[in-house]
Protein backbone atom coordinates (compact mmCIF):
# COMPACT_ATOMS: atom_id res chain seq x y z
CA UNK A 1 0.00 0.00 0.00
CA UNK A 2 1.00 3.66 -1.13
CA UNK A 3 2.36 6.02 1.97
CA UNK A 4 -1.00 7.44 3.93
CA UNK A 5 -2.81 10.56 3.25
CA UNK A 6 -5.13 10.97 5.64
CA UNK A 7 -8.58 13.24 4.83
CA UNK A 8 -9.38 14.47 8.44
CA UNK A 9 -12.96 15.86 8.39
CA UNK A 10 -13.49 17.51 11.85
CA UNK A 11 -10.44 18.60 12.04
CA UNK A 12 -11.15 21.39 14.34
CA UNK A 13 -12.94 19.29 16.83
CA UNK A 14 -11.33 17.70 20.00
CA UNK A 15 -10.07 14.89 18.68
CA UNK A 16 -9.83 16.02 14.98
CA UNK A 17 -7.07 18.39 16.05
CA UNK A 18 -5.22 15.81 17.97
CA UNK A 19 -5.40 13.31 15.12
CA UNK A 20 -3.86 16.22 13.25
CA UNK A 21 -1.32 16.46 15.86
CA UNK A 22 -0.14 13.13 16.54
CA UNK A 23 -0.10 11.63 12.56
CA UNK A 24 2.13 15.09 11.31
CA UNK A 25 4.37 14.30 14.54
CA UNK A 26 4.54 11.17 12.84
CA UNK A 27 5.60 12.56 9.51
CA UNK A 28 2.22 11.26 8.00
CA UNK A 29 0.26 13.31 5.13
CA UNK A 30 -2.83 15.16 6.38
CA UNK A 31 -5.51 16.88 4.56
CA UNK A 32 -7.29 18.72 7.31
CA UNK A 33 -10.66 20.12 6.60
CA UNK A 34 -12.00 22.99 8.43
CA UNK A 35 -15.56 24.53 6.82
CA UNK A 36 -15.25 27.78 4.70
CA UNK A 37 -17.68 29.59 7.11
CA UNK A 38 -15.21 29.14 10.68
CA UNK A 39 -14.92 32.23 12.36
CA UNK A 40 -11.55 30.67 12.96
CA UNK A 41 -10.53 29.38 9.24
CA UNK A 42 -7.13 31.83 9.45
CA UNK A 43 -6.35 30.50 12.93
CA UNK A 44 -6.76 27.28 11.92
CA UNK A 45 -5.21 27.47 8.95
CA UNK A 46 -2.18 29.04 10.68
CA UNK A 47 -2.06 25.96 13.39
CA UNK A 48 -2.47 23.14 10.88
CA UNK A 49 0.25 24.46 8.47
CA UNK A 50 2.41 24.78 11.00
CA UNK A 51 2.02 21.05 11.90
CA UNK A 52 2.70 20.65 7.98
CA UNK A 53 -0.42 19.99 7.09
CA UNK A 54 -2.42 20.53 3.93
CA UNK A 55 -5.70 22.48 5.00
CA UNK A 56 -8.64 22.07 2.95
CA UNK A 57 -11.61 24.51 3.29
CA UNK A 58 -14.50 23.12 0.81
CA UNK A 59 -17.87 23.81 1.78
CA UNK A 60 -20.19 21.05 2.59
CA UNK A 61 -21.44 20.18 -0.72
CA UNK A 62 -21.53 16.54 -2.78
CA UNK A 63 -19.96 18.19 -5.33
CA UNK A 64 -17.19 20.06 -3.69
CA UNK A 65 -16.67 17.43 -1.20
CA UNK A 66 -16.69 14.71 -4.22
CA UNK A 67 -14.23 16.54 -5.98
CA UNK A 68 -11.78 17.42 -3.01
CA UNK A 69 -11.53 14.22 -2.04
CA UNK A 70 -10.67 12.71 -5.65
CA UNK A 71 -7.90 15.46 -5.76
CA UNK A 72 -6.57 14.54 -2.52
CA UNK A 73 -6.87 10.98 -3.20
CA UNK A 74 -6.51 10.11 0.30
CA UNK A 75 -5.74 6.50 1.69
CA UNK A 76 -7.83 7.03 4.79
CA UNK A 77 -11.18 9.35 5.32
CA UNK A 78 -11.43 10.05 9.27
CA UNK A 79 -15.10 11.29 9.66
CA UNK A 80 -15.01 13.14 13.48
CA UNK A 81 -18.03 15.29 12.59
CA UNK A 82 -21.02 15.74 15.18
CA UNK A 83 -23.21 18.64 16.71
CA UNK A 84 -24.63 19.55 19.93
CA UNK A 85 -27.91 21.30 20.61
CA UNK A 86 -25.82 23.98 22.64
CA UNK A 87 -24.02 24.61 19.44
CA UNK A 88 -27.49 25.68 17.81
CA UNK A 89 -27.50 28.95 19.95
CA UNK A 90 -23.97 29.37 19.90
CA UNK A 91 -23.95 31.56 16.26
CA UNK A 92 -21.32 29.51 14.85
CA UNK A 93 -22.28 30.66 11.25
CA UNK A 94 -22.37 27.25 9.76
CA UNK A 95 -24.35 26.81 6.76
CA UNK A 96 -25.06 23.39 7.96
CA UNK A 97 -28.33 23.32 10.24
CA UNK A 98 -26.82 22.50 14.07
CA UNK A 99 -28.69 19.06 14.54
CA UNK A 100 -27.96 15.45 14.35
CA UNK A 101 -29.55 14.60 11.09
CA UNK A 102 -27.78 17.29 9.23
CA UNK A 103 -24.35 17.23 10.84
CA UNK A 104 -23.55 13.61 12.89
CA UNK A 105 -25.44 11.86 9.94
CA UNK A 106 -26.04 14.12 6.89
CA UNK A 107 -22.51 15.21 6.56
CA UNK A 108 -20.67 12.03 7.36
CA UNK A 109 -23.03 10.21 4.59
CA UNK A 110 -22.11 12.53 2.29
CA UNK A 111 -18.49 12.06 3.24
CA UNK A 112 -19.34 7.89 2.59
CA UNK A 113 -20.26 9.01 -0.38
CA UNK A 114 -17.90 10.59 -1.67
CA UNK A 115 -14.85 7.94 -0.67
CA UNK A 116 -17.02 5.36 -2.60
CA UNK A 117 -15.94 6.13 -6.35
CA UNK A 118 -12.58 6.39 -5.18
CA UNK A 119 -9.69 4.39 -7.20
CA UNK A 120 -8.19 2.59 -4.86
CA UNK A 121 -11.08 2.95 -2.46
CA UNK A 122 -9.69 4.80 1.24
CA UNK A 123 -10.43 3.19 4.17
CA UNK A 124 -13.07 5.16 6.02
CA UNK A 125 -12.77 5.66 9.72
CA UNK A 126 -15.51 6.67 11.54
CA UNK A 127 -16.04 8.09 15.59
CA UNK A 128 -19.03 6.45 16.54
CA UNK A 129 -19.66 6.28 20.40
CA UNK A 130 -20.22 3.72 22.79
CA UNK A 131 -24.13 2.31 23.49
CA UNK A 132 -24.85 2.40 19.80
CA UNK A 133 -26.93 -0.38 18.55
CA UNK A 134 -29.34 -0.47 15.45
CA UNK A 135 -32.64 0.13 17.89
CA UNK A 136 -31.57 3.31 20.48
CA UNK A 137 -33.92 5.48 20.56
CA UNK A 138 -31.73 8.29 21.39
CA UNK A 139 -31.34 10.57 18.54
CA UNK A 140 -27.30 11.26 19.49
CA UNK A 141 -26.77 7.59 18.97
CA UNK A 142 -29.72 6.65 16.49
CA UNK A 143 -27.81 9.20 13.79
CA UNK A 144 -24.31 6.81 14.78
CA UNK A 145 -26.28 3.69 14.34
CA UNK A 146 -27.10 4.79 10.61
CA UNK A 147 -24.55 6.49 9.80
CA UNK A 148 -22.51 2.88 10.78
CA UNK A 149 -25.51 0.51 8.80
CA UNK A 150 -24.38 2.97 5.95
CA UNK A 151 -20.96 2.20 6.17
CA UNK A 152 -21.56 -1.32 6.64
CA UNK A 153 -23.74 -1.35 3.48
CA UNK A 154 -21.22 -0.03 1.61
CA UNK A 155 -18.03 -1.32 -0.40
CA UNK A 156 -15.96 0.44 1.98
CA UNK A 157 -13.06 -1.14 3.72
CA UNK A 158 -14.00 0.88 7.63
CA UNK A 159 -12.74 0.98 10.95
CA UNK A 160 -15.27 2.30 13.78
CA UNK A 161 -15.11 3.40 16.98
CA UNK A 162 -16.86 3.68 19.82
CA UNK A 163 -15.12 4.76 22.60
CA UNK A 164 -16.70 6.27 26.06
CA UNK A 165 -16.16 9.36 26.88
CA UNK A 166 -13.89 11.89 24.97
CA UNK A 167 -12.40 14.71 27.39
CA UNK A 168 -9.61 15.97 29.44
CA UNK A 169 -8.34 19.12 31.48
CA UNK A 170 -8.01 20.71 27.13
CA UNK A 171 -11.58 20.45 26.08
CA UNK A 172 -14.91 22.88 26.78
CA UNK A 173 -17.04 20.86 29.26
CA UNK A 174 -20.16 22.52 28.48
CA UNK A 175 -19.87 21.30 24.38
CA UNK A 176 -20.06 17.83 25.36
CA UNK A 177 -22.82 17.55 28.10
CA UNK A 178 -25.26 15.84 26.35
CA UNK A 179 -23.26 13.34 24.41
CA UNK A 180 -21.48 12.48 27.60
CA UNK A 181 -25.39 11.74 29.07
CA UNK A 182 -26.56 9.75 26.20
CA UNK A 183 -23.23 7.78 26.34
CA UNK A 184 -23.47 6.90 29.91
CA UNK A 185 -27.05 6.76 29.97
CA UNK A 186 -27.00 4.33 27.56
CA UNK A 187 -23.91 2.52 29.04
CA UNK A 188 -25.78 2.45 32.52
CA UNK A 189 -28.96 0.62 30.41
CA UNK A 190 -26.72 -2.04 28.80
CA UNK A 191 -24.76 -2.63 31.41
CA UNK A 192 -27.24 -2.57 34.46
CA UNK A 193 -28.14 -5.99 32.78
CA UNK A 194 -25.07 -7.69 33.35
CA UNK A 195 -23.03 -8.91 36.04
CA UNK A 196 -19.49 -7.44 37.13
CA UNK A 197 -21.38 -3.97 36.24
CA UNK A 198 -19.07 -1.60 38.03
CA UNK A 199 -15.88 -2.92 36.41
CA UNK A 200 -17.69 -3.46 33.27
CA UNK A 201 -18.71 0.12 33.61
CA UNK A 202 -15.01 1.63 34.25
CA UNK A 203 -13.64 -0.32 31.31
CA UNK A 204 -16.10 0.45 28.44
CA UNK A 205 -16.97 3.69 29.52
CA UNK A 206 -13.61 5.24 31.38
CA UNK A 207 -12.42 8.99 29.33
CA UNK A 208 -9.83 9.29 27.03
CA UNK A 209 -8.13 12.01 26.28
CA UNK A 210 -8.35 13.90 22.23
CA UNK A 211 -4.81 13.31 21.99
CA UNK A 212 -5.09 9.71 23.30
CA UNK A 213 -8.56 8.63 21.35
CA UNK A 214 -6.15 9.76 18.29
CA UNK A 215 -3.12 7.75 18.94
CA UNK A 216 -5.37 4.92 19.42
CA UNK A 217 -7.18 5.10 16.14
CA UNK A 218 -3.57 5.99 14.20
CA UNK A 219 -2.13 2.64 15.67
CA UNK A 220 -5.72 0.32 14.81
CA UNK A 221 -6.03 1.93 11.39
CA UNK A 222 -2.61 2.46 9.89
CA UNK A 223 0.50 -0.67 9.74
CA UNK A 224 3.55 1.02 9.70
CA UNK A 225 5.33 -1.85 8.37
CA UNK A 226 3.17 -1.89 5.14
CA UNK A 227 1.22 -4.57 5.91
CA UNK A 228 -2.41 -3.98 6.90
CA UNK A 229 -4.84 -6.30 8.28
CA UNK A 230 -8.27 -6.69 6.87
CA UNK A 231 -10.00 -3.98 8.73
CA UNK A 232 -13.54 -4.14 6.87
CA UNK A 233 -15.97 -3.98 9.39
CA UNK A 234 -13.81 -3.71 12.60
CA UNK A 235 -15.24 -2.43 15.32
CA UNK A 236 -13.30 -0.80 18.69
CA UNK A 237 -14.67 -0.14 22.03
CA UNK A 238 -12.93 1.21 24.61
CA UNK A 239 -11.22 -1.79 27.27
CA UNK A 240 -9.30 -0.81 30.43
CA UNK A 241 -8.55 3.08 28.92
CA UNK A 242 -7.44 1.45 25.14
CA UNK A 243 -9.05 0.54 21.78
CA UNK A 244 -9.58 -2.81 21.69
CA UNK A 245 -11.28 -4.91 18.77
CA UNK A 246 -14.91 -5.18 19.96
CA UNK A 247 -16.21 -8.56 21.51
CA UNK A 248 -18.41 -10.45 18.72
N1 LIG B 1 -17.02 13.99 23.19
C1 LIG B 1 -17.32 12.77 23.56
O1 LIG B 1 -17.31 12.40 24.73
C2 LIG B 1 -17.68 11.76 22.49
C3 LIG B 1 -17.82 10.42 22.85
C4 LIG B 1 -18.07 9.48 21.86
C5 LIG B 1 -18.21 9.90 20.55
N2 LIG B 1 -18.11 11.21 20.21
C6 LIG B 1 -18.27 11.61 18.81
O2 LIG B 1 -17.00 11.78 18.24
C7 LIG B 1 -17.05 12.82 17.25
C8 LIG B 1 -16.03 13.90 17.58
O3 LIG B 1 -16.21 14.31 18.90
P1 LIG B 1 -15.45 15.58 19.45
O4 LIG B 1 -15.82 15.68 20.88
O5 LIG B 1 -14.04 15.55 19.01
O6 LIG B 1 -16.24 16.74 18.62
P2 LIG B 1 -16.17 18.34 18.72
O7 LIG B 1 -14.97 18.79 19.45
O8 LIG B 1 -17.46 18.87 19.17
O9 LIG B 1 -15.96 18.71 17.15
C9 LIG B 1 -17.03 18.56 16.26
C10 LIG B 1 -16.55 18.78 14.83
O10 LIG B 1 -17.70 18.78 13.98
C11 LIG B 1 -17.73 20.00 13.24
N3 LIG B 1 -19.09 20.50 13.10
C12 LIG B 1 -20.05 20.56 14.05
N4 LIG B 1 -21.16 21.16 13.54
C13 LIG B 1 -20.87 21.47 12.25
C14 LIG B 1 -21.61 22.09 11.20
N5 LIG B 1 -22.88 22.55 11.38
N6 LIG B 1 -21.03 22.24 9.99
C15 LIG B 1 -19.77 21.79 9.78
N7 LIG B 1 -19.00 21.20 10.73
C16 LIG B 1 -19.56 21.04 11.96
C17 LIG B 1 -16.93 21.02 14.06
O11 LIG B 1 -16.49 22.04 13.19
P3 LIG B 1 -16.26 23.59 13.72
O12 LIG B 1 -15.16 23.51 14.75
O13 LIG B 1 -15.85 24.31 12.50
O14 LIG B 1 -17.53 24.08 14.29
C18 LIG B 1 -15.82 20.13 14.62
O15 LIG B 1 -14.79 19.96 13.68
C19 LIG B 1 -18.47 13.35 17.27
O16 LIG B 1 -19.19 12.65 16.29
C20 LIG B 1 -18.95 12.94 18.64
O17 LIG B 1 -20.33 12.85 18.70
C21 LIG B 1 -17.83 12.15 21.15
Amino acid sequence: MSAPRLFVAGATGYTGRSLVEVACARGIEVVAHVRPDSARLDQWRARFEGLGATVDASPWTTEAITTTLAQHQPTHVFGLLGTTRARAGQGLGSAVPETYEAVDYGLTAMLIDAAVPLTPAPRFVYLSAAGVTPTTRNAYLAARARVEAKLAASALDYVIARPGLITGDDRDEARTGERVGAVVMQGLSALGKVAGFGRALHRRYATMTGAQLAAGLLTCTLQSDGDEPECRGRVLTLEAGTLHDAAT
